[in-house]
């Protein structure tokens, strides 16, 4: 298979966005940002996204944009932590799972950036989903790295799997 991008999927606050960024500088790729996308376009924040039109409604704008942005090639593209439970990730794309600890995420994230995560607000719902999503994540996921050590040791595994495949 040749894959034409690379897609980091993983729990809230696992690290995708700033593993992303360094994978891409690497391998002289594209950075995007699914969340990022969706708050430019929207004008608005994901919070206030999940507060005016409901989480269905994000979830459209997730599978929206992960499918145009398929329509390039060479990108590293850093998901939300739901986007591989409620959309399809498009074919064609190596997928690379970001395994932490629910405890990891717990000490990684401050007040604040759990106060942008809507579903991060109860800590036992999030520990529930996290518990439910693991093994989702897991089979969605071409190659899975321990993501609970340090992010240039992540991104050496990283770029060794990656650079043995057929990736554009
Ligand atoms: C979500 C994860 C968030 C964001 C939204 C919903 C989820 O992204 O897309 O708050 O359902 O797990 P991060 O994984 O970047 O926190």
């Amino acid at each position: 298979m040749v894959y034409e991008n690379i897609v980091l999927i993983g729990f809230m606050g696992c690290g995708k966005t700033s593993v992303g960024k360094i994978l891409a500088r690497q391998l002289s790729k594209d950075f995007k940002d699914v969340d990022d996308i969706i708050e430019k376009e929207q004008n608005s924040s994901i919070t206030e996204i999940f507060e005016d039109k409901g989480e269905e409604y994000f979830r459209e704008l997730e599978q929206k944009c992960i499918n145009e942005l398929a329509e390039k090639k060479g990108q590293v593209i850093s998901t939300g932590g739901g986007l591989p439970i409620y959309s399809k990730i498009p074919e064609k794309s190596l997928v690379i799972y970001i395994e932490t600890a629910f405890h990891v995420i717990l000490n990684r994230l401050s007040k604040k950036e759990r106060d942008k995560r809507p579903l991060f607000y109860d800590e036992s719902r999030a520990k529930a989903l996290f518990d439910e999503r693991i093994h989702i994540y897991k089979e969605q996921a071409d190659f899975c790295v321990d993501a609970d050590q340090s992010i240039q040791l992540i991104n050496h595994v990283l770029v060794d799997y990656i650079l043995d495949q057929r990736v554009l």
